[in-house]
């Protein structure tokens, strides 16, 4: 499956959402989460993602993300329709550590 990674804390310009077939997102506040079992490993939700935050849970970035995507995406809702990013979103989008600054 596909996973979502630190870079969209804060970013969540959810693009990602409008091009799954299996609606597999799930919103936190700061954050988008993919559903790895219920993600069908299309693809297609990679290269919308302005932030390049989604990854392949094979790959070294994926891997390290997708048990806090499977955690939440148990507890948030589902999002399947594009909404406007926070306001502030280029003060953050090339930040480091933002997930110990601001994940919730
Ligand atoms: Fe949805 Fe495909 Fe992305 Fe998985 S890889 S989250 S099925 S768009
Ligand atoms: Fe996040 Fe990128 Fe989707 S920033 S909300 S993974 S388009």
């Amino acid at each position: 499956p596909y996973v979502i990674t630190e870079t969209c804390i804060k970013c969540k310009y959810t693009d990602c959402v409008e091009v799954c077939p299996v609606d597999c997102f799930y919103e936190g506040e700061n954050m988008l989460v993919i559903n790895p079992d219920e993600c069908i490993d299309c693809g297609v939700c990679e290269p919308e993602c302005p932030a390049e935050a989604i990854f392949p849970d094979v790959t070294e970035e994926g891997g390290r993300w997708i048990e806090l995507n499977r955690e939440y995406a148990q507890i948030w809702p589902n999002i399947t329709r594009k909404k406007p990013s926070p306001p502030d979103v280029d003060q953050y989008k090339d930040e480091d550590d933002k997930f110990n600054k601001y994940f919730s």
